[in-house]
């Protein structure tokens, strides 16, 4: 990426990535720009007023420490070199923890976050770690993405583009719903690959600790060279690097307007008479793997009841790409409750990512 040349022509589509790249650069009104996992909000993450514009448009408490997405591992370099003059030769050859370079090899770019040292005089804004001694770096693969930081040249903040406890977009209509009128450009690149946001790992701790799981899974993570004891959280808080398990993890999250009732994958399926019995008018329905079609058909008897069904399939990619979007879709038809059927899951897989999301989301967890 580092020379590249745009020898585009003109059209429509250049010139708003052009406008988009600019104003991330120069205002402090965010710009939505999508990602392989989800739509990002992003703001150059070197000034204080651009950040803050994110915290004003979602409206999310600033305590949450925010990722910084780079188009090239120069662009990263760049940010942890100005405390080379403190560090050893091989440091100085490349200021990325060694632990990270078999990882980034691997999934960069990729849904993938690490945890790095903020370098002495960093340029990051205060904004961006929360006061942390430490700050999540991600290079993303999808092009649009890579295009608008390259273009802006500054590393970019970018939370995902939701409303503050609403899902994750996974579509530019999605973020349109939710920041229409707070934000000026939202760049549409189609409905995201992953579905589910990058996982974050911090390899600064020993052993290697995942703090959020996302779009890579344990199993991917240990086949790296010194990834191999990785695991979920940190082991010993005492051990870790001074920061806490991803504060991020705390807040209400992923919530539609309807409450989410989440079945785990050995719950006992539900029937449309507890609805019924509500007298619920209509509700929406997300399954995966093992209810049957016949729990949707609408019996002659009993009091009327709309049911919405979502089938997702049994694929756990599948369900990660259509999870957020299936929560969206079933509160535009202004459902009651939306009934989930869960997956099994194992600490750190991808079906764990979407589980963490789910139990988040969900109002009651029926186990
Ligand atoms: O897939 C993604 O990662 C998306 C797309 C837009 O790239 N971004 C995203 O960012 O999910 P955000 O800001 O919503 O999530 C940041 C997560 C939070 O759980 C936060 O607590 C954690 O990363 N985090 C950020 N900096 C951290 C740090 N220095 N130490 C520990 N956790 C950190
Ligand atoms: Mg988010």
């Amino acid at each position: 990426l580092d020379d590249w040349q745009f020898e585009f022509n003109e059209n429509e589509d250049v010139v708003n990535l052009k406008l988009a790249a600019g104003s991330l650069r120069d205002s402090d009104i965010p710009v939505a720009f999508p990602t392989e996992t989800v739509y990002g909000l992003g703001a150059d993450a070197t000034r204080s007023n651009a950040v803050l514009g994110i915290y004003k448009a979602k409206q999310r408490p600033s305590d949450n420490p925010l990722i910084c997405h780079f188009a090239s591992l120069q662009q990263l370099r760049d940010l942890l070199r100005p405390i080379s003059n403190e560090c050893s030769a091989e440091q100085l050859e490349d200021p990325i923890p060694p632990i990270y370079k078999s990882v980034i090899q691997k999934f960069w770019p990729g849904p993938l976050t690490i945890i790095l040292p903020n370098p002495k005089n960093s340029p990051l804004a205060p904004e961006v770690t929360a006061g942390l001694h430490t700050f999540g770096a991600r290079m993303p693969r999808n092009l649009l993405a890579l295009l608008v930081i390259k273009l802006a040249n500054v590393p970019v903040a970018a939370p995902s583009a939701n409303a503050s406890t609403k899902p994750s977009p996974t579509a530019a209509e999605h973020v349109k719903n939710d920041l229409h009128g707070r934000i000026d450009y939202i760049l549409d690149g189609g409905p995201c690959d992953v579905g589910v946001e990058s996982t974050v790992v911090d390899g600064l701790s020993d052993p290697p600790a995942i703090l959020r799981p996302g779009g890579v899974s344990i199993e991917q993570l240990r086949s790296c060279a010194g990834w191999e004891d990785v695991v979920v959280g940190y082991k010993d808080a005492a051990e870790a690097s001074g920061v806490p398990r991803a504060p991020g993890m705390k807040y209400r999250h992923y919530s539609p307007a309807a409450s989410v009732l989440l079945y785990e994958s050995n719950a006992i399926s539900p029937t449309l008479e507890t609805p019924r019995k509500q007298e619920m008018s209509s509700i929406g329905i997300v399954r995966t793997r093992k209810w049957e079609p016949a729990f949707v058909e609408n019996p002659t008897s009993g009091s009327p009841l709309k049911v919405w069904d979502i089938n997702l399939g049994p694929n756990v990619e599948d369900i990660a790409r259509g999870l957020f979007s299936a929560l969206r879709e079933l509160d535009k038809k202004q459902v009651d409750v939306i009934f989930v059927e869960g997956i099994a899951d194992e600490e750190g897989d991808v079906a764990a990512a979407v589980m963490n999301r789910l139990r988040k989301a969900a109002e009651v967890n029926v186990t």
